[in-house]
């Protein structure tokens, strides 16, 4: 039976909702059962999760091109649907420096990278509701690293091979094409079996992102569907694809692919085993050089810490790797890149004057529940911060770009009585002895506390009494320097916090009331640099 005799007993191509082709057939989820024509015997009908699906066998006459011609019926509708959830909420939470989403849930950066002239950053989006359901990808574009221009919704869950999700990748500028590597995400069945691609999209001519399908259909060996966010780099001679994956006895490693020409890949092999145990799954890699040293970022997830407080185990990690001579990879020595709650699937680029950039996620896998949902959207990304290898150390430090949203500093003497800074978006500095409290986005009745706690030898971040609604509310770090020197990025709903000029960082969503603006320092007097840091030129609406 062809396809269009299964779009006709759909109910016709606008209520199909979703394409799937389990190996040997296809499969069509409508919108309306009631549109749906009587079935013959060799197409069936059924309930699977909670859509309405017909299914047949694939005959041989339909091609991946048919496929792809209803995949673009596809995704002109999800892109109209989705149009409606563009204009922002109005909402105190939201950021004025930072990217959020209009309405939905942003996750993961994907695609950061610097092509023809311009810095290009996409995220990964579910656009109806504070959800992780089939995501999509946004695409914003800069000139400065600081003002961000919507361009469109770059890519949509809407082909057979990532209609559960046009997942995590990277981005690959190779002359005058701008490649975009993602996973494709599907579930199969009633038991939600995933089928997991990798798969690629190029801007075509006419500013859009044009869908080359799958480029890796099947699975390495000793591995689960778990396997995905591709970074492509070339090295040595020829493309590499690294990719988060997990064996079957539930190890995360790091699997790498090559290629020659982009299209056709060839699985090398597993890495990270070096490091077993290290979570049950390592998501988002990213490799790059700093200062003539390899490094691998990625996120392990199943890591438990030794301190109570801290239950999350979604993780981030930056190595310093070897490389052999055939590639191999060998981790050495391993650092957490952030401290603080909410820190996840960074991605980094190169400036165009050759400096390491890096985006995160602020937010985590599991925290669904923030006060922001109450304006019908969740999550952010964090500040672009420039990293360096200095001496033998990680330096993450703020980019310098965000001075240009500086206003005026002063300096402030801080002590224990409350003092109103009139806004909750800032860039502190202070430098603090040990046994001392800095009440942040402070009213009566909440507070964020940062503790010198000597006694424990720690930084404690504490955002217990805050509007918060799920996720941890204390996190400790070591600290061994005689006074601990701060930067503080503030974003009303957030803090960034650089400690000892960026040898350590602790990100975390901070909910407080809209007044909460004030500031005060318990058991020392410290003089503080404050500047309120001003809104970025932000545009939502599609070009
Ligand atoms: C990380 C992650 C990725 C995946 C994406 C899906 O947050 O789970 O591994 O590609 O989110 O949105």
């Amino acid at each position: 039976m062809s396809l269009q005799r299964l779009i006709d007993l759909a109910g016709g191509v606008d209520n199909i909702q979703r394409i799937l082709a389990p190996v040997g057939r296809v499969t069509v989820a409508v919108r309306d059962a009631e549109r749906v024509q009587p079935l013959p015997h060799d197409v069936s009908g059924e309930s699977v999760l909670g859509e309405w699906q017909l299914s047949m066998a694939r005959d041989l006459a339909i091609t991946d091109a048919d496929l792809a011609a209803l995949g673009r019926s596809i995704a002109s509708a999800q892109r109209q649907a989705a149009a409606a959830y563009l204009q922002p909420t109005a909402c105190p939470y939201r950021p004025q420096w930072h990217i959020s989403p209009p309405q939905g849930l942003l996750n993961d950066p994907n695609g950061f990278i610097y092509h023809d002239g311009a810095y290009h950053l996409f995220y990964q989006w579910y656009p109806f509701a504070c959800e992780h359901k089939d995501k999509y990808w946004v695409h914003l574009k800069s000139q400065d690293l600081v003002n961000w221009t919507w361009q469109s919704i770059a890519l949509t869950p809407s082909d057979w091979f990532d209609s559960h999700g046009v997942f995590s990748g990277h981005a690959v500028s190779d002359g005058d094409d701008l490649w975009l590597f993602y996973t494709g995400n599907t579930r199969l069945g009633h038991d939600r079996q995933r089928q997991t691609m990798q798969c690629v999209a190029r801007l075509n001519e006419h500013n859009q992102f044009e869908k080359l399908g799958p480029l890796i259909r099947t699975l390495p060996p000793g591995v689960t569907e778990h396997i995905r966010d591709p970074k492509v780099v070339h090295r040595q001679g020829r493309w590499h694809m690294l990719l988060g994956a997990q064996t079957q006895d539930l190890q995360g490693r790091l699997a790498v692919y090559h290629s020659t020409d982009l299209q056709h890949w060839q699985f090398d092999k597993l890495y990270g085993e070096e490091l077993a145990p290290y979570g049950y799954m390592w998501e988002c890699p990213d490799w790059f050089e700093m200062a003539g040293k390899q490094f691998v970022v990625f996120g392990p997830q199943g890591i438990r810490s030794q301190n109570l407080h801290h239950t999350i185990v979604h993780q981030n990690r930056i190595f310093h790797v070897d490389q052999d001579e055939q590639g191999g990879f060998h981790f050495l020595e391993g650092w957490q890149l952030d401290a603080g709650f909410d820190f996840y699937a960074p991605q980094s680029m190169q400036t165009a004057d050759g400096r390491r950039v890096m985006c995160g996620w602020m937010g985590l896998p599991d925290e669904l529940e923030h006060p922001s949902c109450d304006n019908g959207w969740i999550h952010q990304f964090t500040a672009l911060r420039e990293l360096r290898w200095h001496n033998g150390q990680i330096i993450q430090q703020p980019s310098a770009e965000l001075a240009q949203l500086r206003g005026e500093a002063c300096t402030l003497t801080l002590n224990e009585q409350p003092q109103d800074l009139g806004t909750k978006s800032f860039d502190l500095e202070v430098t603090l002895p040990w046994d001392c409290e800095l009440h942040l986005l402070h009213d009566d009745s909440h507070a964020v506390v940062l503790t010198l706690d000597r006694a424990q030898g720690v930084l404690r971040f504490d955002r217990t009494h805050t509007q918060i609604r799920q996720g941890d509310t204390i996190r400790e770090l070591p600290l061994t320097s005689s006074e601990v020197k701060l930067r503080i990025l503030a974003d009303n709903s957030s803090l960034e916090i650089f400690i000892n000029d960026g040898e350590q960082v602790m990100t975390g969503r901070v909910f407080t009331p809209p007044n909460a603006t004030h500031i005060s320092l318990k058991h020392a007097v410290a003089d503080a640099t404050f500047a309120p840091l001003n809104a970025m030129q932000w545009s939502f609406a599609p070009r």
